[in-house]
């Protein structure tokens, strides 16, 4: 983060404004709004200005800007045609710490302005770090046709709405769990549409029931986190994360999906590092009816999809056996999202009528091997096979398919860290791929694809480095 942002009280601070022209008029424009005191220096002023400062809304000085009109300004904006000027301001401003921005000249400025949505008491402020203005104003051009036209309307009325109700909801939780039932249910939704009585006649009865009311149960909701990008992450898979008051998250969930949840929501990893044991299944299990059973709204966050090599059906029967509430939300599991993002079909109707997914595991903790698969089938023509967490055991599962009669030159793809910016492709056949493999020193985590579809990869990659090379001669 190379800028950090905040909202500024301006309210009767000064604010100077050096320059007397258009790009003034805008700036101004937008201050004005705040409240704040504001002081324009320039020897030449638009007509507009005058006006504004004859109405008594600012302060002019119709000459050179001087060293001491900087004297108690809380805020400089430079937007005078002379450069060499504007980083000479610039320069005094950062000698006495006052915050400066010059127009149109990012190196020079200690603050940047930000494409701004104004539904006062609501602000939405995008920044593109001075990268791109355009991409601001078209991010802010999407928002503004999202966020209802009501929403300021809608932010002062909770505002009113939390003086009245703070005598009856004293406790914290309770009143977070009523203004959580009033803005995602129909009390909010009456308002933006119009009918304010409407809302409140809701928003009364809510009051009326939260206090008699017993304290809900807690509730398990076990996510699919999907296989890396943020954006695969389903509607419900949102809002579960929003909702959630402790998540329980692996080691492989990104960042950026984590940074999704509310802020005050509680975090804990039980992955496991590489090589290093995690908290164990019992663990995780106690952990989740642990916090179920104090009431809270627990999400369970899992890469993919929970059911697939997810061990979300385990969870769900410790949860069932301890009578707690629980529902899941599918995610887009490692196969579909790293073929999708390789540009491999896993069916195709020339190459493959069926798809099988199999983990590449031998063992897990300790417990019994898994049983070994079907090699035959998943060896014999017209399939496609997707083995999970196969790159250790690569050897081992190119030896068998071989053993069982795929021929060596069936072609096969590794993906590690698919749907990602990181995502790498390497393709080949049976007899290639171990080498191509040792030899692009991938990093896990990784699926194996095997069958004709991963010819198709170099004509229909479209994401990522991979996109239009073809790496199947490599040996
Ligand atoms: C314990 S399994 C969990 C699978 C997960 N539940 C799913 O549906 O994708 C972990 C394995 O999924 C695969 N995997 C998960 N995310 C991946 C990604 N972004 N790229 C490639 N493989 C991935 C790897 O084979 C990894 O070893």
């Amino acid at each position: 983060m190379n800028y950090f942002p905040v909202f500024f009280d301006l309210n009767g601070q000064k604010v100077l404004i050096v320059g007397g022209g258009e790009v003034a008029i805008r700036k101004i424009s937008l201050l004005e709004r705040t409240g704040a005191s504001i002081t324009v220096v320039a020897p030449v002023i638009a007509p507009e200005l005058m006006a504004r400062a004859a109405a008594g809304q600012l302060k002019l000085a119709t000459r050179e800007f001087v060293p001491d009109d900087l004297d108690g300004a809380r805020l400089v904006i430079v937007a005078t045609s002379r450069r060499a000027v504007n980083r000479w301001i610039a320069k005094l401003s950062e000698s006495r710490n006052v915050p400066v921005n010059v127009v149109d000249d990012r190196e020079a400025s200690r603050f940047i302005v930000p494409a701004i949505i104004d539904r006062d008491p609501v602000m939405i402020a995008i920044s593109t770090g001075g990268a791109s203005p355009v991409l601001a104003r078209r991010l802010r051009a999407r928002l503004e046709a999202m966020i209802p036209k009501r929403i300021g309307e809608l932010a002062s009325w909770l505002r009113a709405l939390r003086a009245s109700t703070r005598l009856k909801l004293r406790d914290t939780d309770e009143r977070r769990r009523f203004f959580e039932a009033v803005v995602d249910g129909p009390a909010a939704r009456r308002f933006i549409e119009g009918d304010s009585q409407g809302a409140l006649r809701i928003a009364q009865q809510l009051l009326a029931t939260s206090s008699t009311a017993p304290p809900a149960g807690g509730e398990v909701t076990l996510v699919g986190a999907g296989p890396g990008d943020p954006e695969l992450l389903t509607l419900k898979a949102l809002r579960a994360l929003q909702d959630a008051d402790v998540i329980l998250h692996d080691r492989l969930v990104p960042a950026a999906i984590l940074d999704l949840a509310r802020r005050d929501a509680a975090r804990i990893c039980v992955g496991k590092a590489a090589g290093n044991i995690g908290s164990t299944q019992e663990e995780i299990n106690a952990l989740l009816i642990e916090h179920a059973n104090q009431g809270r709204r627990v999400v369970r966050l899992k890469g993919g999809d929970p059911f697939i090599f997810g061990r979300g059906g385990e969870e769900l029967q410790a949860l069932a056996a301890a009578q707690i509430n629980f529902s899941v939300v599918p995610g887009i599991t490692a196969a579909t999202g790293c073929a999708a993002y390789a540009g491999i079909p896993l069916t195709h109707r020339d190459h493959a009528h069926s798809v099988t997914f199999v983990t590449g595991h031998a063992q897990d903790h300790g417990k019994e091997p898994d049983p070994e698969p079907d090699w035959r089938a998943l060896a014999a023509p017209g399939t496609t096979a997707v083995f999970y967490m196969g790159l250790a055991r690569l050897d081992h599962i190119v030896a068998k398919l071989l053993e069982h009669g795929a021929s060596p030159a069936l072609p096969a793809g590794i993906i590690a860290q698919g749907t990602r910016p990181s995502q790498r492709v390497v393709t080949g056949t049976l007899s290639t791929i171990r080498g191509a493999a040792a030899a692009a020193n991938l990093e896990s985590p990784a699926v194996l694809i095997v069958g004709q579809v991963v010819a198709l990869h170099p004509a229909l990659a479209w994401f990522g480095d991979s996109a239009g090379v073809d790496l199947s001669r490599t040996a």
